[in-house]
């Protein structure tokens, strides 16, 4: 697989240490060679940084907050995760479609038929991921870190109550459960060394690097 595209994307519920597992990843595959391209939905673009600000004013209905993550991911997906595999770079990605659903569908009860609708509308290229890591760690222990870290300023879907946030953790694990061919769940109550581990042992079992 040396050269081919690897897709990998990280997911997983509110202050479950994606982002800090994304970046200890990107170290260890740059230390073996890899040309490495981090990037995050929503945002991950200038004009999805618009979208998300957008979305994350908190004026929006679950429907029209759907529309924007769908149009965020496919700016993103033309503009950055298309060309990166192109050129040969591994692309590491803070969420993508599997958040829509736990989020837009298992969270806020979008229907599936509703969600597929407005994909279909919006269009664009579809890319599968090659690997999605689900970091699965319980609300409350999620909750409990982030106030020892002293998060506080947080954002509407922080803000949810916890049966919002269990809705969320399900949906991961439901999809994760479907889809066994490129969805790998981590346990995300190990410590930060012990997850990067198995991080680590997932994606070189999965890719000859
Ligand atoms: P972030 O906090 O990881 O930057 O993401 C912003 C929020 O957006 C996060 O709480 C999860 C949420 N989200 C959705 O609800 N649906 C989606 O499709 C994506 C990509 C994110």
């Amino acid at each position: 697989m040396k050269g081919s595209k690897v897709f990998i994307v990280f997911e997983g519920g509110e202050f479950t240490g994606k982002t800090t597992q994304i970046k200890l990843l990107a170290e260890k595959l740059r230390a073996v060679g890899r040309e490495v391209v981090v990037t995050k939905e929503p945002g991950g673009t200038p004009q999805g940084e618009k979208f998300k600000e957008q979305i994350l004013s908190g004026t929006l209905s679950p429907k029209e907050e759907l529309k924007l993550f769908l149009q965020d991911r496919r700016v993103h997906i033309e503009n950055v995760i298309v060309p990166a595999l192109s050129d040969g770079a591994i692309v590491l990605s803070d969420r993508f479609s599997d958040s829509t659903l736990a989020y837009q569908h298992y969270g806020r009860g979008l229907s599936l038929e509703f969600i597929e609708h407005e994909q279909h509308l919006v269009g664009g290229i579809t890319v599968t991921p090659h690997l999605v890591l689900i970091l699965d760690m319980s609300p409350q222990e999620a909750f409990k870190r982030a106030q020892l870290r002293g998060e506080e300023a947080l954002s509407i879907f922080e803000r949810e109550n916890i049966f919002f946030h269990h809705r969320v953790r399900e949906g991961f694990l439901q999809i994760a459960q479907t889809h066994p061919e490129n969805h790998v769940i981590i346990n995300a109550h190990q410590s930060r060394a012990a997850v990067a581990r198995s991080i680590w042992e997932t994606v070189e079992e999965k890719f000859i690097l």
